[in-house]
Parts: C-alpha cells; structure tokens; sequence
C-alpha cells in the first residue's frame, strides 16, 4: 500500500450521510459564493437571545482590519451548552467522567445535573468577586469541574484562561499576570498515571510573583493536604453549600470575548490567543456535528487536556452545544497498561474517538496485542490531531485498532482557528493516509510561495487562508498589534498560518509541519525562542538555540545548543541540571531531548543565528549542510558535526 492509497466512502456512509461527497461541493461553492446568507442560516444551530442579521464584517488589510461575526446577536454559551437541552434531554448523559485509576468508578452527569453544577459554580465564582469581563484562571486536572468551571465562567461573562496542568509555577504565573486574572481556580492535586500534581502548590508558588490575583477558588480532587491562606483561598465544596443552583445567564454580544488561551509562537513570550463567543461556538458546534457525524445518544470521547484548545473545542463547547453525551478522562492513554485507551472505549461503548498521531505511535511501538486483547466492537469512527499523522501510524489506526471498519478523520487546526478547518467529512471525502483532505466550508485555504504569488494547482507552499470564518481568533489579548503583525503581515491580506503544505492532484491538502521556529513535540506547541529564554537564565549559559529533531514518538524532539560562560565546564551533571531547569522555568513538555555543548553557533557576519545549519545537524543531515561560508567563523560548524548528540 502506498501513501497515495484511496480509502473510499464506505457505501453505509454514503447513504446515511448528513453530507455525501455532492452535498460538500455544493455547500462549500455556496458559502464561498453567498457568505452572508450561508452563515446566518448556520447561526440557527445556536439559540440567540437576539438573533443576528449580519454574518462577517471583516477586513485582512491594515487601513481598515477588523474581525466580527454576528455582531449583533446576543447569546450565552452556557445557555446553548447546557440550559436548551433540558427540554428533551435532561436525563441523558452529558459528562461521563473515567477516573485515572481503572480501579475507581466512573461519574456521570446528566444535563439536568450539569446545569445544576455549572450554575451552582458560576455562584461561587460571582460570591469570590468575578464579574462579566473579569479574567479567570483555571488550573485544574481532568476532572468534571474543569468543565463545569469553564461554563460556569460563560453564564456569568467572565473570561477564562485556561492553563494546562503540567505547567510549571513560573509559566502558570506570566499567564495570570499577562491578562490580569482576578480569581484562580485549582484543585488540591491532580492525578495521571498514578501520580500527583502538585497543583495548589503550584498556584501558591505563581502567586508569590502575581499581584492581580484576590481569591483562589480550590477544588478537593484527591484530598491531599494543602496550605490554605485564610484571606485568599476558598474550598469550592465549602463555598458550592452556600450558593444556590439558581444563576440567570448573562446575554453576551456574539463579539465578547469566550477565553483566552496561551500558545507559544516564534517569539518569547507566549500569546494570548482570544475566541469570541457567538462565531467561536457555531464553530466548534458546527465542526463537531459534521466532522465527527454525531448521532444523539452516541458516546463521543475526545482524549485531549481541556488545557489545549482541543479540550475546550472537542471536550467542552463543540459536544455540548450538540447535546451529546462527552467522555472525559482524567488518565494516561497507556497507564496502567497499554490497553487503557481500549479498555476505557470498551467500558463506555464509546462509538467516536479523537486523539493524537503522537499517542498512537507510542502505543503502536507496544505491540497489536495490546489492542486486540479488547474488543474495541463499538467504535465506528476514529479521529486524529495536533500533527501530521505519518501513514503507518494512520493505517495501524485504521486496520488494527479500527478493524478497517472506521473512517479516519484526520482534522487539521490551530489554536487560532478554534475548530477544525481541513478534515474529511466522513461521508464526503474519500480517504488517503496522512492528508487532512478538504477545506471545511467557508475556509478557503491557498498555497503561497515566499513572495506570496499564489501557487496553483499540484504544488506545495506556504498555508494561508484566504478569509475569515467565524471561529477565528479576534486578537492577542492586550496586543491587538502584535495579532496583526503576527498573523496578516507576512503575506498581506491573508491569515498566515505558519504551516507548510502540499495539495495533491486531486485538491487534496497534506500539512507538512511548521515553517517558523515553533517545534511540535507530541502534538505541542512549544516555540524555540520560549526554551531558549529559559535556557540562558542558567547562570552558566552564556547563548542558546533550539531546533526540532525528529523523534519516533514525539513526531519531533527539542534539540538546544548551549554554549557556556567563559570558565564554566561542560559535564554530564551539567546536561541534566540544564534538562531539570527548563523543567521547572516551562514544564516536563518542554525539557530537551538533547543537549549539544557549543563553544559557538554559527552565525553570519551580521550576528544572525543560521538555525536552517542548525537544524540540519540536529536532523543528522550533516552531509547536506548547504552554504557555509557566509558564516563569520566557517570552523564551528566542524566542531558541531564533531560533537553531535544522539
Ligand atoms: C499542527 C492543535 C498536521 C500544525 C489543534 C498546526 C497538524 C499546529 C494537524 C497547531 C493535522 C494540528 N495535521 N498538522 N491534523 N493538526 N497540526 O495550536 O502545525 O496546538 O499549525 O492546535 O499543529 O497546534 P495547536
């Protein structure tokens, strides 16, 4: 079987299709053709306190940028989410919950008790003092509370943040302060894979350098023992028996903004990336239902953190704003055994998964019969994100785990985007191993080359989109600049997405990976200059550069080049300290794979890092370096071939 292997629409697909392969073209020629007529109708699928009259109102160019949808309609995300399903389906399963320990039972949460947790924990956030507008930063595990915390911050207005859990003290604490959070919400300890996180401790450690930060709302998660500071913190169980369950939504415009949620670019400092409320949840709905052919009554299980953007989109917003019924786990895909991703599908009949090329490949590496030692009968179709799926990893998902029976929906999105934007609809598109396949309606991508001439047909280039849509992010919070700049500079009139692509003869789109210096390690997003900022705070670190490598399981490594202060010595002990330090400056996700001593980086006359020479050595291509000599001292390259780690 080669790469360019066609899986077509399964005939039962194709006739139960919500959207055949006829039905996508013509949809997707009207929303390019009539986007005013073909968005408001979408805006039916949410219930609008005032319904809107206009769609897009939007501007790429400099003299007159802007993105709005819908801007004069009102809603409540929390009310489309929770509140509109209480009239057919209040006793149907909203949150079913799997506890990181297999040991322990499930929960679940039916509509009628998710409305009566998220109103009772918007209370308690309005008794700590969060108003409409206010930011809120939620650090918590994979529990139900996360979710109901994001909503609860929805009905009542506030903005949330939400920070991964596996944050060290320090990140954690650049995010409260960049958007000035007011409340923090946390837990005592987390739990995956058997062991704690310390998260309150955590927070306390943050907020020792934040200043904005009045209460700290915790939950009890595992019942580990925690400092409390009496003036600050607040158990939620304490403050949940107080309130009420009675909390009327606040009617948001559609422009308000939902969240706010970090992610790392090419420059230092991580960015606030920032999704409205009424474009943001058609999208995740509207992607949701279509991508993923959602049926009521079906178990649905996205295997991400709510602490990226897939969490909210696919474990949050996009599921419940369609009334189904949403699995979240709080574990490890693989712990305590290999089978734990198989196992939880099977104790839950879940009938649509969605997780990481990443997680596949580390359990692919353990063997088939990890996987056919389950039964894995009701799953029907599989989803993959966060990077591009290599075609052995999607044919192991397809035939083995999927016994050939499932489609394999491979969505290509960012954070910026919201939701997905280049998928196979499963009843449309016929399938090739490692291609997002086709643009969701509305999206309008193009390839571009350096100088942005558009390429056409067969070629492979820069990925821009055209236009907008509806779930695109609005701005940076607090760099309303640094947004432009970022995203509509490099190729004028167009959002750029940093990502290289190739479309095939058949106008399908292969996404090959980042252009800029983000790296993608496990489907993360982790921007170079971020690591080497924290590198160089090392009192011994005179410079450093970060480059991906290519990695089995990862997809790619975190390679760093260190050169040290005059009079400090290069050692093993000092490889693992530095490895620790970027640890405990960014977290576990960002600690290098390998560390490589550099008495100098190569650099060109005008003191420019040549990362592309950089990143060749890291690849091990160091017979194909390219033009060396513009460099200000050729001779370090030859100790960096020397001396290459791994
Ligand atoms: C990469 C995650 C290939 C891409 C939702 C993008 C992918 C970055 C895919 C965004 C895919 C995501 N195929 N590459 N299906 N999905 N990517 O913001 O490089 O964490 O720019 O959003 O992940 O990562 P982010």
């Amino acid at each position: 079987m080669s790469e360019q292997d066609l899986f077509p629409v399964p005939r039962e697909w194709a006739e139960k299709a919500r959207v055949d392969a006829a039905k996508y073209e013509q949809l997707y020629g009207r929303a390019l053709a009539d986007p005013g007529s073909f968005w408001l109708e979408q805006a039916k699928r949410l219930d609008w306190i005032k319904r809107p009259e206009i769609a897009g109102d939007w501007s790429f160019r400099e003299q007159d940028f802007r993105i709005q949808w819908f801007a004069d309609g009102k809603l409540n995300v929390s009310v489309n989410c929770v509140d509109r399903h209480l009239k057919d389906k209040a006793d149907s399963v909203a949150i079913l919950w799997e506890p990181d320990s297999p040991d322990e039972a499930p929960r679940s949460y039916t509509y009628r008790q998710l409305h009566e947790e998220v109103c009772r924990f918007a209370n308690v956030l309005k008794g700590a003092g969060a108003k409409k507008g206010d930011r809120v930063t939620i650090y918590l595990p994979m529990i139900p509370e996360a979710a109901f915390a994001l909503l609860a911050c929805a009905r009542i207005g506030a903005i949330h943040s939400v920070v991964f859990g596996g944050f060290s003290p320090e990140a954690l604490a650049g995010r409260i302060t960049d958007c000035d959070s007011t409340l923090v919400v946390t837990a005592d300890e987390g739990r995956r894979g058997g062991k704690k996180v310390p998260l309150k401790a955590n927070v306390d450690e943050a907020l020792r350098h934040c200043t904005s930060v009045r209460k700290v709302v915790v939950v009890k998660a595992t019942d580990g023992t925690v400092a409390m500071n009496a003036q600050r913190d607040i158990w939620y169980h304490d403050a949940a028996a107080d309130v009420t369950a009675d909390c009327p939504p606040e009617p948001m415009g559609a422009e308000d903004p939902l969240f706010i949620l970090y992610t790392s670019g090419s420059t230092g400092k991580p960015k606030g990336v920032l999704h409205s409320t009424g474009g943001y949840l058609l999208w995740a709905s509207l992607t949701h239902e279509l991508y993923f052919d959602y049926r009521p009554g079906q178990i649905y299980w996205c295997a991400a953190d709510i602490g990226w953007v897939t969490g909210h989109s696919y474990i949050v917003y996009g599921p419940l704003a369609n009334g189904a019924t949403t699995l979240m786990y709080e574990g490890l895909p693989n712990w305590p055994t290999p089978s734990r991703i198989w196992q939880v599908a099977d104790r839950h009949n879940v009938e649509i998964l969605y997780t990481a090329p990443t997680a596949l490949r580390a359990l692919m590496k353990e063997g088939d019969d990890y996987v056919k030692s389950t039964s894995r009968k009701s799953l029907k179709l599989l989803g993959t994100v966060g990077e591009p799926i290599n075609p052995e990893a999607w044919r192991w998902y397809h035939e083995i785990v999927g016994e050939g029976r499932c489609p394999i929906v491979d969505t290509w999105w960012q954070t910026e985007t919201g939701a997905a934007m280049i998928a196979p609809m499963p009843g449309a598109i016929d399938l090739k191993p490692g291609s997002a396949t086709k643009p969701m309606f509305g999206i309008e991508p193009q390839l571009v080359d350096g100088d942005g001439r558009i390429l056409d047909g067969a070629t492979e280039g820069n990925l821009v989109i055209a236009r907008s849509w509806p779930g695109q992010m609005r701005t940076v919070w607090g760099d309303h600049q640094r947004f432009f700049q970022t995203y509509f500079t490099t190729y004028p009139g167009k959002y750029f997405t940093g990502d290289g692509c190739r479309r095939d003869e058949d106008g399908y789109y292969w996404i090959t990976g980042r252009v800029d210096d983000v790296i993608n390690v496990s489907g993360h997003r982790m921007g170079t200059a971020e690591v080497e900022s924290a590198l160089v705070l090392h009192p011994q670190v005179a410079e450093a550069a970060v480059v991906g490598m290519p990695h089995d399981i990862k997809g790619q490594g975190i390679y760093a080049y260190v050169t040290l202060n005059a009079n400090c010595a290069a050692s093993e002990e000092l490889r693992a300290e530095l490895k620790q330090w970027v640890r405990t400056e960014i977290g576990p996700i960002a600690t290098p794979d390998a560390i490589q001593f550099a008495p100098g980086l190569p650099k060109t006359r005008s003191g420019k890092i040549m990362r592309r020479i950089l990143r060749k050595i890291a690849e091990g291509e160091v017979s194909s370096l390219g033009d060396t000599s513009t460099l200000a001292d050729p001779s370090v390259v030859d100790d960096l071939v020397a001396n290459r780690v791994g």
